[in-house]
């Protein structure tokens, strides 16, 4: 088989959801993956963010092979030892919460949701304020939530109960609140969104805003959870603790785990038996994989090399910036960063992976660079060597 070969399967059998690149990944290993026809990429943009330990990281794998030796499912009617584990893992690792753990970040959305209309039900409130330019997945109410009409075109009639802010602007999010208002629901840095770092004095005025009038501060930590910015959760960064944080993608280092996760100061019992419910959520094997990050991200110490990382990506991205003027900005946090350009970004990652080096474009003109916890200064000495040349060719060619 070759890459056509599973191209015109594709066109044949898979709908056409994504647009994809030709390219068919079959290997990897930490920041390194490889195609189908044995060609080597640098890759940073690793599982658009789920392998945020890198591909296939020793830690995980071995749990994994060890839990399915033993038992790959159990239904939630009975106790899981790993969910049971891991909850307790996420809530140390964050604040007193309990946890309800599903399958992917637009299902942790969709809980968050139902959790806040639960909340609010007794009052008869029940309105969400989300930020314009968020992402928060793909279900009908992940795409509601999302603050960015092109995810919702065509899918209408949409659920009630939605309003945008601003994002970064306290005054904008007060213009949106009703007496029906029960939640704010962001992003600590917008992701798909293009990097954009909410400022402490927004959160900060978030949560006095939310305390003020009872009302819940939700935080989708999907892409920013588990380590990626330098700390294990984005909100940590600032001087406010969330009601309610969703988690995915990174939290499974591969496997299709999400979680929401409920500080224990929200008093009032809200998803009691039979109001939510996922068959898979957290089976022994995915919490397994997920029990498996935090000791890898322990043992190897990797927020604190993120941290590092993510100076020495961030200089590497300067020197960029002072050395090409299709460069706007150098934008981000620890391993989350990106390079805001005067131009579209998408022969930029065509450049690049051309050249061996896998990044993401998104809102057109934002180059997503968000290479694994485990990424090294070699690794990124040589993806900006290569984005050097891509930047170099694009100017000649203009
Ligand atoms: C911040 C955020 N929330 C939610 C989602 C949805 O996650 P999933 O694709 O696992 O449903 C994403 C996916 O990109 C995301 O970035």
């Amino acid at each position: 088989m070759n890459t056509r070969d599973i191209e015109k399967i594709y066109r044949e059998f898979v709908l056409p959801t994504y647009s994809q690149a030709s390219l068919c990944l079959v290997k990897g290993k930490g920041s390194r993956v490889w195609d189908i026809h044995g060609k080597e990429y640098l890759d940073f943009f690793p599982g658009w963010a789920v392998s945020g330990l890198g591909h296939c990281h020793p830690e995980v794998i071995q749990a994994i092979r060890h839990q399915a030796g033993k038992i790959l499912h159990i239904p939630n009617n009975f106790l899981n030892l790993k969910q049971a584990e891991l909850a307790k893992e996420i809530s140390e690792a964050s604040f007193p919460a309990r946890v309800f753990f599903c399958n992917s970040g637009a299902e942790a959305t969709e809980a968050a949701i139902k959790f806040a209309r639960k909340y609010g039900s007794e009052s008869g409130r029940y309105e969400i304020i989300t930020m314009k330019q968020s992402f928060h997945g793909r279900t009908l109410a992940a795409i509601t939530a999302t603050g960015q009409e092109k995810v919702q075109k065509g899918f209408e009639p949409l659920p009630q109960g939605f309003r945008y802010a601003e994002f970064n602007d306290l005054d904008s999010v007060k213009r949106e609140l009703t007496d029906k208002t029960i939640a704010v629901f962001l992003e600590p840095i917008q992701g798909e969104g293009g990097i954009n770092v909410a400022t402490e004095e927004f959160m900060a005025g978030l949560r006095r805003l939310t305390d003020e009038k009872d009302l819940l501060l939700m935080l989708d930590e999907v892409q920013t959870g588990m380590g990626r910015t330098g700390k294990m959760f984005g909100y940590q960064h600032y001087s406010i603790e969330p009601d309610v944080m969703t988690l995915a993608k990174s939290l499974g280092g591969g496997v299709p785990i999400g979680a929401l996760v409920v500080n224990r100061k929200v008093k009032k019992e809200v998803l009691t038996p039979g109001t939510h419910a996922a068959t898979y959520g957290g089976n022994p094997l995915v919490a397994a994989a997920s029990l498996a990050v935090f000791r890898a991200i322990r043992k190897g110490k990797l927020l604190s090399h993120t941290v590092e990382m993510g100076e020495y990506l961030e200089s590497r991205l300067e020197d960029l910036k002072k050395r090409f003027p299709v460069i706007r900005k150098v934008k981000g946090v620890g391993l989350m960063r990106a390079l805001e350009l005067e131009k579209p970004g998408a022969p930029y990652v065509e450049g690049a992976r051309a050249k061996g080096l896998l990044i993401n474009c998104t809102q057109n003109q934002i180059l997503r660079i968000m290479p694994a916890m485990t990424v090294t200064k070699q690794q990124i000495n040589k993806a900006t060597r290569i984005l050097k040349k891509v930047f170099s060719e694009a100017e000649g060619k203009s």
